[in-house]
Formats: C-alpha cells, sequence, structure tokens
C-alpha cells in the first residue's frame, strides 16, 4: 500500500455511492421480475461492461473513496453454482480503485437476491442464516483488497417494504414474519461480522442504515405527535440501541413494544448512515396501523423530483442520535433525485455545510458519499430519478457531467477536512471548478 493510500485512510472519505443492481440490473435476481422495466432496460447503464469508463469518471471527481455493490445473483445464479469469472470482474474494479488510490467500501447485500434463494430460503426461514453466510464466507475468501465493508444496506427498508408493506421482493405483510426475517439478518451480520474481522484485523465493518427526522403532520395534533416519537424510536433509535446491548425494541402504534434479541452487540466498527430527508407523521383512521407518511416543504427548501422534502439540518439530528455509539460515522449515502443541476449543487452544498459544522461541533464524521456517481435505477421508481452527478442515457448509455460533478470535485477540495498532502494530491487530480458562481 502506497504512503497516500495510507494517509487517505487516516483521512476523510469523500466518496460516491453506488449499488450493483441498480447500475447494471441481473437476469438472475428477483428485482429483475418485480419490475417490468427491466425488460425493455435490462442492463440499466450497462456499468458492467463499462466499469472502467465510470471508474476515470470516479477519478475525475478527485474523489478518494467509492462505495459499491456486488451482485449475489450474478455469481451464484443457482443454488449450487458458482461464477469465479464474475467473482474476478468485481475484483477488477477494486484492484482498479485501489491503484487509483480510491478507498473501495464494498456492500454485500444492497436489496437484491438471487431468484433460488429468496424463493426457497426466504429470510424468515431459519435456513436464510446458512445460505447467506454461506456466499459470504466463499466471497470474502476471494475478495482482496477491501477494508471497508457495509453488510446490509438498509435492512430495515428491506423488512419494511418486503415484510410489511410487501411492495418489495418477498412482498409479504406479516408482522410475524418480519421478526423473524429481522433477526435473521443481523445474524447474519454477527457471522459477516466476524469473518471478515478473521481475515482483516483493521477491517472497518457496519450496516448502512436510512436514518430521517420524523416531524408530526400538525404540530399540535396529539396523535400526530405521538406517532412521531414512534417513529423515531422505531426508524433512527432501535438499531442503534441494537448494536449497543443487543436487544432491539420496536415500539408499534397502540400495541405493545417487540422486543428481538439480536447478537450484533458491539459488532460495529464505524456506522454507516444514509440521510435524505424529513418525514411527516399523520394519524390516518383508515390506514394500517393508523400511519400516513407524507412529505411538504416546511422551510422552503423544496421537494426533490421524488416529492422528498429538502431539510440539510436533519443532517446534524440524525449524526447526532447515532453519536452516542460511540464509533466514528460515516455518511455513507446523501443526495437529491432532481434534473435541475443548480438544485442539485445547492443539496450538495448545504448538506455539506452542516456535516462541516457538525464535525466542528465535535461529532466524529470520518465521510461522506454522495448518492450517486451516475443516473441509475430506482427501486420502484424507475428511470426518471436522476440521482447522477453525471447524466446517464439510457438507450446509448452516454454519461455527460451535470455541472454539480464539477461543484462536488470543487466542494471536496475547498473543505479543510484534510491534511495538506492530500489537499495537494487531490488538487493534481482535478480540474479547477467552472461553477464556482452557482455557490451562493
Ligand atoms: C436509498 C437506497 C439506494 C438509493 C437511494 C436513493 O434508500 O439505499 O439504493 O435507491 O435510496
Amino acid at each position: 500500500m502506497s504512503v497516500l493510500q495510507k494517509n487517505l485512510k487516516n483521512n476523510f472519505l469523500w466518496g460516491v455511492a453506488t449499488s450493483a443492481f441498480q447500475l447494471e440490473g441481473s437476469p438472475y435476481a428477483d428485482w429483475s421480475t418485480w419490475d417490468s422495466i427491466f425488460n425493455l432496460n435490462p442492463k440499466i447503464t450497462n456499468h458492467y461492461e463499462l466499469y472502467k469508463e465510470d471508474i476515470k469518471l470516479i477519478k475525475n471527481l478527485g474523489v478518494n473513496a467509492y462505495r459499491f455493490s456486488i451482485e449475489w445473483s450474478r455469481i451464484q445464479p443457482s443454488e449450487n453454482y458458482w461464477n469465479k469469472e464474475v467473482v474476478k470482474h468485481y475484483q477488477k474494479i477494486i484492484d482498479l480503485l485501489n491503484e487509483n488510490n480510491i478507498t473501495p467500501m464494498v456492500t454485500i447485500h444492497h436489496f437484491t437476491h438471487p431468484v433460488w434463494f429468496i424463493t426457497k430460503y426466504p429470510w424468515h426461514k431459519r435456513k436464510s442464516i446458512e445460505k447467506f453466510t454461506e456466499y459470504v464466507e466463499r466471497l470474502i475468501e476471494n475478495i482482496n483488497g477491501v477494508d471497508y465493508w457495509i453488510t446490509f444496506n438498509e435492512p430495515y427498508l428491506l423488512i419494511l417494504g418486503g415484510y410489511l408493506e410487501g411492495c418489495i421482493p418477498p412482498g409479504h405483510k406479516d408482522l410475524n414474519l418480519a421478526i423473524k426475517a429481522l433477526k435473521n439478518i443481523f445474524t447474519c451480520h454477527s457471522n459477516i461480522y466476524d469473518l471478515l474481522h478473521l481475515k482483516n484485523k483493521k477491517t472497518m465493518v457496519s450496516i448502512a442504515h436510512n436514518m430521517a427526522v420524523f416531524a408530526p403532520w400538525v404540530k399540535w395534533n396529539p396523535f400526530d405527535k405521538v406517532l412521531t416519537k414512534i417513529a423515531k424510536r422505531f426508524y433512527n433509535h432501535s438499531v442503534i440501541e441494537g448494536f449497543m446491548d443487543g436487544k432491539i425494541k420496536l415500539p408499534i402504534p397502540f400495541r405493545k413494544t417487540i422486543e428481538i434479541e439480536v447478537p450484533i452487540q458491539g459488532k460495529l466498527d464505524f456506522f454507516g448512515i444514509n440521510y435524505y430527508t424529513r418525514i411527516h407523521m399523520r394519524f390516518n383512521p383508515f390506514k394500517k396501523l393508523f400511519v400516513e407518511f407524507r412529505h411538504r416543504d416546511i422551510d422552503g427548501h423544496g421537494l426533490t423530483d421524488m416529492g422528498w422534502e429538502i431539510y440539510p439540518k436533519g443532517l446534524k439530528k440524525v449524526l447526532k442520535y447515532a453519536s452516542k455509539l460511540n464509533v466514528p460515522l460515516i455518511i455513507t449515502e446523501n443526495g437529491i433525485a432532481t434534473k435541475d443541476d443548480n438544485k442539485k449543487i445547492k443539496y450538495i452544498k448545504s448538506h455539506v455545510d452542516v456535516l462541516e459544522n457538525a464535525i466542528k461541533e465535535g461529532i466524529d464524521v470520518r465521510g461522506y458519499f454522495y448518492w450517486s456517481l451516475i443516473d441509475n435505477y430506482e427501486w420502484l421508481h424507475g428511470l426518471d430519478a436522476r440521482f447522477g452527478l453525471y447524466r446517464v442515457d439510457f438507450k446509448t448509455y452516454k454519461r455527460t457531467p451535470t455541472k454539480a460533478a464539477s461543484f462536488y470535485s470543487y466542494i471536496i477540495k475547498s473543505r479543510n477536512f484534510y491534511s495538506e498532502e492530500i489537499k495537494k494530491h487531490l488538487s493534481s487530480q482535478t480540474q479547477s471548478p467552472e461553477y464556482i458562481n452557482h455557490i451562493t
């Protein structure tokens, strides 16, 4: 490892994040049949073939870290088949990143599964633990050059969507199955944490937890207020407490709190936070569990193309909640779906401002990853949610930089989260920003 790489490790990680399936699809994944968009766009951005070009885009940004995932269903398209070539493909990406002094952060599970797994061994079955752990054990035996790992991306969203709402695979709506699935997923986290540490003592392992700020829909409404409290505890705090004492306590509106024992106490080297928005809670007697989630533009920052409220201050709130874990924090995702480049620039600036302020106040944040490098497939929303720093034409696969790409390069260089040596390295790598004038 070069001296520079070592130093980068001790420095702030400025990165971009993606997930394999959202960039490259996979014919063997459960989501391929879940959403009909894959009939017309099976390769999405064709990143699987264009990865070298995309790594150049990453390098041009001047970031020193890249978070991406490995698509399990490509490696094990059927239960008893292991595709070595695919593992080599992901290893090539890792090698190329390391050669370019870009620290890889690898997500093992980012929402998708091989069809055989989710049909035969869905998460609520005990056997899922054995199957997934077997896969990961073999994977990490064959992957080298990675220190940062995310075991699961947003396990709560997987449970809420896949086991309570039923809107994502495996499509259940059953609280008892949800509890079993949650326990099995966190048991896998624990197994993988141990395996990764056996292989590499200085490895850094976490999950990426989606955190949000919650507020009552109507400020004075006592029901909305109660729901807001419950949502905070459920969505933000229960996982954090799970890592602290091995018990996840899930408050359910107007019911008894559910307590789930999970073997994850202390199994965390940093905490990955995906932060996007604030959510308003509304009591609605006609909805399931009497809850309705809403977004509204209260502070005048606007809504994204997906209707999410832009709420930069919330980033500090969630960082504060998470700091009670006493491990370094990394913002593993933050970004905006918009076709308006100036809005994207504003989003990045306002969130990085809040981040800088949080660091100044002493919160131990070690990295920020913008979601996403290039436009990609957005779960249940298709190809129109433009999160990318680079625009993608989904017909020709052409990538075009947005103004926000230059702006992000500028932000990285101009923020004082670095040592002088790294700053020098970065300025030799990136071009001068053209869009500084957009900064307000
Ligand atoms: C997060 C997901 C990520 C992406 C962003 C917009 O919840 O982790 O894959 O879809 O939302």
